[in-house]
C-alpha cells in the first residue's frame, strides 16, 4: 500500500513538474498607500468565506502590505480615513466604518466608500476586477495586474471626486468634504438605484449624477448597471490595489 501510494505521488509530482497539469495557488494581493495620509483598508470576503487578515489593518503613508488569497476568492477591499482606534482596536472611522472596530471581521463598509471587487478564478482561468463607484467615492484607488495573462487593464478612480462632488452629494467633516454620496444613497430613488421600474439596463440609463462620477473615474463602475466599461478580466495574475495611485 505505501509503494502504491509513494508510486502515485511520484508519478503526480512528475505531472506536475512536466506542466501535464497546474497547481492552482493564491493570488497575492499588495496593498500600497499612496496617499499622504493613513488609510486602514478593509476586507470582506463574500459569501461567508473567512477573513483575509482579519478583515482591517492600518496602513502608513508610503506603507504596502500583501494579502493571500486562496484561489476562487472573491471579495472587496475598502480605504477607511480619519479613524481612530484604541489598543484594542475599538474606534470609529469618518469614512468607510465597519462598525467600530479595527478588525471588520466579516463586516462590510459604510457608504460612501470606493470599492476593489475581485472574483479570483478557482481553476487559474479569468479573474473579475473592478472599481465601484456604485456605493460612492470616499478616496482615490487604482487596481494594477502583474504577471497576468490576457487583457489585465489598470483601472481604477485617480481624481480627487471630493473636490467635483456636487453639493447635494457631499459629506462633510467641518468645511472638508470628506466623501461623495451615490445619487441612489442620497436621494433613495428608483431612476438612480436601478430598482422598481428601473431594474434592468435598459430601463436605468446613465444619470447627471453617475456621470459626474464616470467623467471622474472613466474605469470604474459609475452606477449599477455601468458594466460595459467597467469590469475587466486578468488569468493568473497578482494585484496590486493602491489608495491615492
Ligand atoms: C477629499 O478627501 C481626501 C481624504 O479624506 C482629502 O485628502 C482631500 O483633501 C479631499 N478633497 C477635497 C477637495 O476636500
Ligand atoms: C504572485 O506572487 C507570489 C508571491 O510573491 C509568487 O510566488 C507568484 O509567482 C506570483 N504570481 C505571478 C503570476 O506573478
Amino acid at each position: 500500500m505505501a509503494t502504491f501510494y509513494g508510486l502515485n505521488l511520484f508519478f503526480f509530482s512528475f505531472l506536475i513538474a512536466s506542466g501535464a497539469i497546474s497547481v492552482v495557488s493564491g493570488t497575492v494581493f499588495s496593498i500600497v498607500n499612496k496617499c499622504s495620509f493613513t488609510v486602514w483598508p478593509g476586507i470582506l470576503t463574500g459569501n461567508g468565506g473567512a477573513p483575509l487578515n482579519d478583515g482591517g489593518f492600518a496602513l502608513n503613508s508610503g506603507a504596502s502590505v500583501d494579502v493571500n488569497a486562496p484561489a476562487g476568492w472573491s471579495g472587496r477591499i475598502w480605504g477607511r480615513t480619519g479613524c481612530n482606534f484604541d489598543g484594542s482596536g475599538a474606534g470609529s472611522c469618518l469614512t468607510g466604518d465597519c462598525g467600530n472596530k479595527l478588525q471588520c471581521a466579516g463586516a462590510g463598509g459604510a457608504p460612501p466608500v470606493s470599492l476593489a471587487e475581485f472574483t479570483i478564478s478557482p481553476s487559474g482561468d479569468k479573474d473579475f476586477y473592478d472599481v465601484s463607484l456604485v456605493d460612492g467615492y470616499n478616496v482615490e484607488m487604482g487596481i494594477t495586474t502583474r504577471d497576468g495573462s490576457g487583457d489585465c487593464e489598470n483601472v481604477g478612480c485617480v481624481s480627487d471626486l471630493n473636490g467635483s462632488c456636487p453639493n447635494d452629494l457631499r459629506v462633510l467633516d467641518g468645511s472638508n468634504v470628506v466623501a461623495c454620496k451615490s445619487a441612489c444613497e442620497a436621494f433613495g430613488k428608483p431612476e438612480y438605484c436601478c430598482t422598481g421600474a428601473f431594474d434592468k439596463p435598459e430601463t436605468c440609463p446613465p444619470t447627471d449624477y453617475s456621470r459626474v462620477f464616470k467623467a471622474a473615474c472613466p474605469k470604474a463602475y459609475s452606477y449599477a448597471y455601468d458594466d460595459a466599461s467597467s469590469t475587466f478580466t486578468c488569468v493568473k495574475a497578482n494585484y496590486s490595489i493602491v489608495f491615492c495611485p
